[in-house]
């Protein structure tokens, strides 16, 4: 498709006996400019209504009646849920807890995802959708299942969760090393000895519960796998995706990039209920960077909320304008589609109160489908902005098994370790410096970058190490912070001076770590005459205490028994440098430190500063530099635009109205 994909979530499955509602929903979605549906996703109990019997007339007819108004279908495996015959007649299908109880029919996303009998049903239905629509136009991809997520405990998983430990480790020998069982005497003598954590059982064996995880997001994956080889046996070629959520640490989403053709994901901002709509825009904004980062490719936006959600704890309303500023916000981020959840708010059940394009009313005047219809016709008039890549010089590393590895850690702060807040405070400080950013595992290529920045990065695996070494060799510039270089990927400390394997690098080496209270605070003291003149600064959290070798001390600590002594460095190495912090900087800190940093490494900032509740980023596409700014905020802001700027959304004044966007493109 040419333009950007527009549309979402839609279920007229529950709308079977009133004809009347598929018309009148087409007709209005036409008018809001929606050219893409997903289809089908909870649908399986009238795909196939007794085992073996397909009716997928009515899938059809509904998927041709939408390709005719020009409405394409992302089409669903209908795996997320399952009919009650299938649970009945396999109940080896239905999860097991932690706590050994099976759950009963019911709910969704509950499956046991190792279970053969769940895999085959499933496999048999994914290739009897494939083989119905592999070569129909209409149907534009398929979106396997839906937000995958959580564990089961039922033998099957324990047996597969071993053989999975068994090809890792190829013996119990290594096992128990690597795990460190000798402590408390928790050796294993065969792996059949071994069971999934639990909270009455071994509970505190960090390895194994990095292990689980990793277990778990293999077991998600092979199912994913599984269910994209039914469609591909089947001969379907179209791309492949399934949808993600936000902050769901359960699963290495890295995993899932390496077998889906597309990221996907779903984004529901606490709008009006977090600290700032700014604040929630930044968050959702670093996440949308993840999607794009993981593949280095345009991302879809799966889901996201017209108005109200029905989960949230207090279910605000988006306020007038919001609404298109959040496509806008997904879309200047890298994705290729604005999705919502849901067309058509369904008569009963859960979800019935939850933001639909089409309310109960099924009126077409309404606040909401009004501002659908203006986002609409706005991502038509933007369509050359489709395919555009991010082409960010800077990358913050935010992995999910360094942040298993550091939740359990039993470190020196196990109130909250805070890696994401560190992670989002230097991202933060990044966009207030108006610069793209790509949000990376520990696993994705150093190359390109001109900037790398490491926090907290506690285990590492995927050699990090080395390919630091190398970015930093070849004239990268490192910022790396306390708890660097710690332990392994199976959280064994590594023995000798740490970070491991790269003091060097940083020209520091790590003594000891002391912790700080929540509010209490210590400071960073500029060092006179040094080579860079930093602000002077608070810090908390934790304080490392670092010893030189090599590097030149920027900032020493102001107080405490270590008061004086090195707290931000930076070290020469190869044609690079690299800066270690030991401590927990401010905001603002970050904020002039790094314009420092990306003014010396020579990257070009999209915009001088940027105003608070503001966001800014930037794809590029044949020669073209496509520049949006969001104004999250209440009130106007002043921006300053650059001379020569094709506008293709807003005016070139230099006000930013509240709640409202720019767009232009500038040469790239
Ligand atoms: C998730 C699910 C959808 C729906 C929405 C509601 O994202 O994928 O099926 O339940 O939440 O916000
Ligand atoms: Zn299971």
């Amino acid at each position: 498709m040419e333009e950007f994909i527009y549309g979402g979530d839609y279920n007229p499955d529950q709308w079977l006996d009133e004809p009347q509602v598929l018309e009148d929903d087409i007709r209005m979605m036409k008018k809001a400019h929606i050219n893409e549906v997903s289809l089908g996703i909870f649908s399986w109990a009238l795909l196939e209504p007794e085992e073996g019997r397909f009716e997928f007339d009515w899938l059809a007819d509904i998927i041709h009646k939408l390709y005719e108004n020009g409405i394409y279908t992302i089409l669903a495996t209908p795996s997320g849920a399952r009919p009650r015959w299938l649970a009945k007649k396999y109940p080896e299908v239905l999860r097991t807890y932690e706590d050994g109880k099976k759950a009963k029919f019911g709910g969704r996303h509950n499956h046991c995802l190792t279970s053969p009998a769940y895999r085959e049903k499933v496999r048999i239905i994914d290739a009897k959708l494939a083989e119905c629509f592999k070569d129909d136009p209409a149907v534009i991809g398929w979106h396997i299942s839906n937000e995958f997520s959580g564990e089961c405990y039922c033998s099957h998983c324990q047996d597969e969760f071993r053989k999975f430990l068994k090809r890792k480790f190829g013996s119990i020998e290594k096992l128990n090393h690597e795990w460190w069982t000798t402590f408390w005497s928790h050796t294993y003598t065969s792996f059949d000895e071994i069971e999934p954590p639990s909270s009455i059982g071994e509970n505190e064996t960090n390895g194994l519960i990095i292990d689980w995880r990793r277990f778990a997001t293999y077991a998600c994956t092979d199912f994913i796998k599984n269910e994209i080889e039914a469609i591909r046996s089947a001969g379907a070629k179209q791309p492949v995706t399934t949808n993600m959520m936000y902050e769901f640490g359960g699963y290495d989403y890295a995993e899932f990039a390496k077998v889906i053709d597309t990221m996907s994901w779903d984004s529901y901002p606490e709008w009006g209920i977090a600290e700032s709509d700014g604040k929630a825009a930044l968050e959702h904004g670093l996440y949308h960077d993840m999607m794009r980062s993981f593949k280095d490719k345009p991302f879809l936006l799966m889901e996201s909320c017209p108005s109200g959600t029905n989960w949230q704890s207090v279910s605000r309303l988006k306020r007038p304008g919001l609404l298109k500023l959040a496509g806008i916000h997904a879309v200047s981020h890298g994705a290729d589609s604005v999705q919502y959840f849901q067309i058509r708010q369904g008569r009963g059940s859960s979800e019935k109160f939850h933001g639909a394009v089409i309310d109960h009313t099924g009126r077409d005047d309404t606040r909401v489908f009004k501002e659908v219809t203006e986002t609409g016709a706005l991502l038509k008039e933007i369509a050359e902005i489709k395919g555009a890549v991010g082409d960010a010089k800077v990358a913050i590393i935010n992995d999910t098994q360094n942040k298993w590895a550091l939740e359990n850690s039993q470190g020196p702060r196990n109130c909250n370790e805070g890696y994401y807040e560190t992670v989002h405070k230097i991202y933060e400080a990044l966009k207030i410096n108006a610069v793209d950013v790509d949000v990376i595992e520990e696993s994705h290529s150093f190359d390109g970058y001109k900037i790398l920045i490491a926090p907290m990065l506690y285990s590492l695996h995927d050699g990090a190490e080395k390919r630091i070494r190398e970015f930093v060799e070849n004239g990268g510039i490192l910022i790396s912070t306390y708890l660097c270089g710690v332990v392994n990927e199976n959280d064994l400390c590594y023995m000798g001076d740490i970070p491991y394997d790269m003091t060097d690098v940083l020209g520091v080496r790590t003594e000891e770590i002391d912790a700080l209270c929540d509010g209490m605070k210590n400071s960073l003291l500029p060092v006179e005459g040094a080579s860079m003149r930093l602000q002077e600064t608070d810090c908390e959290k934790m304080c490392e205490l670092i010893s030189l070798k090599g590097a030149e001390c920027l900032m020493t600590y102001g107080s405490d028994f270590y008061k004086g002594s090195p707290a931000l460095t930076v070290n020469q190495f190869g044609k690079g440098k690299a800066y270690y912090i030991a401590s927990e900087p401010d905001r603002e800190f970050y904020v002039g430190f790094l314009g420092r940093i990306i003014k010396e490494a020579g990257v070009v900032k999209l915009m001088e500063s940027l105003p608070e509740e503001c966001d800014i980023a930037s794809r590029v596409k044949g020669g073209k530099r496509y520049v949006f700014i969001e104004n999250f905020g209440r009130e106007d802001k002043e921006v300053k635009l650059p001379e020569v700027a094709d506008m293709l959304y807003g005016d070139t004044s230099s006000k930013l109205p509240a709640t409202d966007a720019k767009i232009y493109s500038i040469k790239a």
